[in-house]
């Protein structure tokens, strides 16, 4: 039996966060929406309830029949999630009379509470919220104070309910990881047993199972969650997978080369095709960002298709879906943030059927996967890379003498970013959660090497820090790094003769140019 904690989402922005923590446990949860409880699941040892851009007595706000779970697993209210089971059991939710947002301090808990085993006095949480729960219902105690607010956390010990009005599971609140841990291995009894290794048996096992001798057919792009999808299915049934990867001449310097090596020294039988000058025909005149990326899109299932086509007895498609693609896609709140990045395309008349082993995972699980499964390390680290490559890092219109000025310089400045380590030891190209350059080819300026006018193009940089690029920081790169990038990249790659570095953070920018 794999244990399982649910977490009902009501639509807060950090409900994946309270999952990620949870994983982090080495304890396998699953975020449904507030209103898909399961019927029937023995897996359950314990349910937590998300915060919500809504006040309980909102009239859309969402609710839900408590006694689907109340007493029959331990519950743990987070944020909007107490003050619904409070305001649902009979207790007051009032605006509060100052909205509490920021940092507060526990000035007073319940020592000897489980939920708050190891805490440490005026520990420090963060506080988000509109409305404050006034009155507790019968049985209910308060657990913990801050300065501002009496109800900070409640318990229901009869009915093994607990409740923080708080966000526990951001990193502002500094014993917010050891509050869910409480809950989830000491209150709840999570054996903490899901880990690479155990994700890897089971999935290969399952994977047995569910395609026998079928074929499958998967589309690589040279990115990790591809990759590890591909592995993993390697594992469980060997060469009935086969495996398309279409060059479209975008990639990066060398890339398809490198990384079809790196494939067949994984063992995977791997299609490589070179279709770079129907792309590049395509794309020809083409300046529009969005045309640019449909003509990618189209070309892509075209020579996707008729390889496949050529796979005649193929029964499954695989892809390396993610957690939060899906919990994107899901979104209860019903606005779509990412469009979930199928192949997609493939006809009908096919009818294969989709497989998505890593449909569970978090990207840094993903990571771990990878490993465990023996990946090289530098396939494991790799960067995202946008499907339609480098053609959204050229500004205009793409041409191969323009992705070869942007490969080169790109090429310079990724290499740099392995190679600088940092005082902890680790890489810079480690600590950022992705780096690419801009090739602004509608820009010339002047400048002059040796004696020599120039009138070239600029290269932008761009480096970010994410959790999962919806939202991202421009990364602080060292000084003398971007110094010596930028004097590389203008002695060595021709038609560059300037450098900048983009200082944006999405929002308002994105992360691609284009
Ligand atoms: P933006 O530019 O929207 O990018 O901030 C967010 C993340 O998505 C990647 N990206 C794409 N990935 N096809 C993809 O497979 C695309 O068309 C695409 N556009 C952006 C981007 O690199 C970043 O990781």
């Amino acid at each position: 039996m794999q244990q399982k904690i649910v977490i009902l989402d009501f639509g807060s922005q950090t409900t994946q966060l309270i999952g990620r923590r949870i994983r982090e446990m080495d304890t396998f949860c699953e975020i449904l929406p507030y209103n898909k409880f399961p019927k029937e699941d023995d897996n359950i040892i314990g349910v937590i309830l998300s915060g919500s851009p809504f006040s309980v007595y909102d009239k859309d706000a969402f609710k839900v029949d408590l006694s689907e779970f109340v007493g029959k697993y331990p519950v743990l209210g987070i944020c909007y999630g107490a003050q619904l089971m409070a305001y649902t059991f009979g207790g007051k939710v009032e605006p509060a009379g100052s909205r509490e947002y920021g940092r507060a301090h526990l000035q007073y808990f319940e020592a000897d509470n489980p939920l708050f085993k190891g805490f440490e006095k005026d520990s420090q949480v963060w506080m988000s919220h509109g409305d404050t729960i006034t009155q507790l219902p019968e049985g209910f105690h308060a657990i913990a104070s801050t300065e501002q607010v009496k109800n900070a956390a409640y318990a229901n010990p009869d009915q093994r309910i607990w409740a923080v009005q708080y966000h526990p599971e951001v990193h502002h609140s500094l014993q917010g990881f050891q509050l869910l841990k409480n809950f989830v291995v000491d209150i709840c009894g999570s054996r903490q047993e899901w880990s690479a290794a155990s994700f890897v048996d089971t999935t290969v096992k399952e994977l047995k199972e569910q395609l026998g001798n079928d074929r499958v057919i998967l589309g690589l792009s040279g990115g990790v969650d591809s990759s590890v999808c591909a592995t993993l299915l390697n594992r469980a049934i060997g060469k009935n997978l086969t495996c398309i990867f279409v060059d479209h001449g975008m990639l990066r310097k060398n890339e398809f080369v490198k990384v079809m090596d790196a494939y067949k020294g994984l063992g995977l039988n791997v299609i490589g095709v070179d279709a770079s000058a129907k792309f590049f025909a395509d794309l020809k005149g083409v300046t529009d960002p969005e045309a640019k990326r449909k003509i990618i899109g189209r070309d892509f299932i075209e020579v996707f298709d008729a390889e496949a086509r050529k796979i005649k007895d193929a029964k499954w498609l695989a892809q390396g879906t993610i957690y939060p693609d899906r919990i994107e896609s899901l979104n209860i709140t019903g606005k779509v943030i990412k469009s979930h990045h199928n192949v997609g395309g493939l006809p009908e008349e096919m009818h294969l059927q989709l497989c998505e082993p890593l449909k569970w995972l978090f990207k840094d699980e993903v990571r771990r996967v990878g490993r465990q499964l023996g990946m090289p390390e530098r396939l494991v680290k790799r960067h995202p890379f946008p499907g339609p490559g480098l053609a959204v890092r050229i500004l205009g219109e793409v041409t191969p003498g323009k992705v070869r000025v942007l490969q080169d310089a790109d090429d310079i400045y990724i290499e740099a970013l392995h190679n600088y380590v940092c005082e902890d030891g680790v890489a810079l190209y480690d600590k950022v959660w992705q780096a690419g350059t801009v090739l602004l080819s509608p820009v010339k300026s002047v400048g002059v090497m040796g004696d020599e006018r120039t009138y070239e193009n600029p290269v932008a940089l761009r480096a970010v820090t994410s959790m999962d690029a919806m939202t991202a920081d421009w990364a602080h790169l060292p000084y003398d790094f971007l110094a010596k990038v930028s004097n590389d990249i203008i002695n060595k790659v021709k038609g560059v003769n300037r450098v900048c570095y983009d200082i944006s953070s999405k929002p308002p920018s994105t992360i691609e140019w284009e």
